[in-house]
C-alpha cells in the first residue's frame, strides 16, 4: 500500500521531490547511524512516530536516488538531511509524512499533515486571521469554516518547518504569519506574509508557496521555499 500512495505522489510534486506517506505501526523498518540516540528516552509511541518519519524519509530519498543514510536532528528538532537534499517530516499515532527535495528544486520545503482536529472559536483567533481564513473559502482551498481553521494552522506548521532550517527562528507566532493570494507567472497560488517578525523571517516569506495535498482520507499541506532570480 505504501509504495502504491508513494507512487501517485511523487510525480504530483515534481520530478525533483518525493513525498512519502506510510503507516506509524506497520512500520518495521529500523534506525539508521546514530539516529536512535534522539529517542533513547522516549516513550514507545514516540519512537514509532520518530522511526515511521525516518524511513519514510529514506523512501522518498529512494526514490530521488540519494544514498541511503542517516536523517539526523538539529538543536532545534529540525531533521539534518544530506547535502544535496532539504526536507520536512510530520506524524500523527497513525501516518508519518516524509517531504524530500532536490536543493537545485527547493532550498527549504515543510510539511504537515492536517488531521481535522477540531479547533475551538476561541483558539481559531489566536492562531488565524479572519481575512485568511474567508480567502481560503473563497479560493475553494477549503469548504467551510471549520476545514479552513484546521488548514490554516497545519499551513502554518509547514511554513514554520520551511522557515526554521534557513532562519533559525524558533519564536515565530501563528498569528505573525498570514496566508496570501498571491500571482506568479504560472497564475496564482497560496504564500505567506509576515506580521512583527524577525526581518530574516520577513525577507524568507514571500518566497514561500503553500500547497494542499490530498491523499485518499489524508490531507497534507506543503510549503516551499524557492528564491526567484530577479
Ligand atoms: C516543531 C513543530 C512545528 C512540530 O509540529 P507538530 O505538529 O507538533 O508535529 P509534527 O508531527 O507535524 O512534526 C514533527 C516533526 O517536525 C520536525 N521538526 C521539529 N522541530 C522542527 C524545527 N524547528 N524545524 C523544522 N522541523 C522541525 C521534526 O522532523 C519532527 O519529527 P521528528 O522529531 O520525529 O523528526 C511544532 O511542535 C512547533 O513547535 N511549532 C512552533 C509554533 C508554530 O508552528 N508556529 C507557526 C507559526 S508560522
Amino acid at each position: 500500500m505504501t509504495s502504491r500512495l508513494d507512487f501517485s505522489i511523487t510525480h504530483w510534486v515534481s520530478s525533483d521531490s518525493c513525498l512519502v506517506v506510510r503507516g506509524v505501526q506497520g512500520c518495521k523498518d529500523g534506525l539508521v547511524g546514530d539516529e536512535p540516540e534522539y529517542i533513547c528516552d522516549a516513550i514507545p509511541s514516540r519512537v514509532k512516530e520518530f522511526t515511521a518519519g525516518r524511513s519514510a524519509a529514506r523512501v522518498a530519498m529512494q526514490a530521488l536516488g540519494i544514498p541511503f543514510s542517516a536523517v539526523l536532528q538539529g538543536a532545534g528538532g529540525e531533521p539534518i538531511w544530506p547535502d544535496a537534499i532539504c526536507g520536512s517530516i510530520s506524524h500523527t499515532d497513525a501516518f508519518a509524512v516524509a517531504f524530500v527535495a532536490r536543493k537545485g528544486a527547493y532550498e527549504s520545503v515543510g510539511v504537515d499533515i492536517d488531521d481535522d482536529r477540531p479547533i475551538s472559536d476561541q483558539i481559531a483567533r489566536d492562531i488565524t486571521w479572519s481575512t485568511e481564513i474567508g480567502r481560503l473559502l473563497a479560493l475553494g482551498i477549503c469548504q467551510d469554516r471549520s476545514s479552513a481553521r484546521n488548514f490554516a494552522f497545519s499551513a502554518k506548521e509547514a511554513i514554520y518547518k520551511c522557515q526554521y532550517p534557513r532562519t533559525l527562528c524558533r519564536a515565530l507566532g501563528f498569528r505573525q504569519v498570514r496566508l496570501v493570494e498571491r500571482t506568479g507567472v504560472r497564475g496564482s497560488y497560496l504564500g505567506a506574509s509576515g506580521w512583527r517578525v524577525p526581518t530574516d523571517v520577513a525577507t524568507f516569506l514571500p518566497w514561500i508557496t503553500v500547497i494542499p495535498v490530498r491523499l485518499a482520507e489524508h490531507r497534507i499541506v506543503c510549503a516551499t521555499y524557492q528564491r526567484r532570480i530577479v
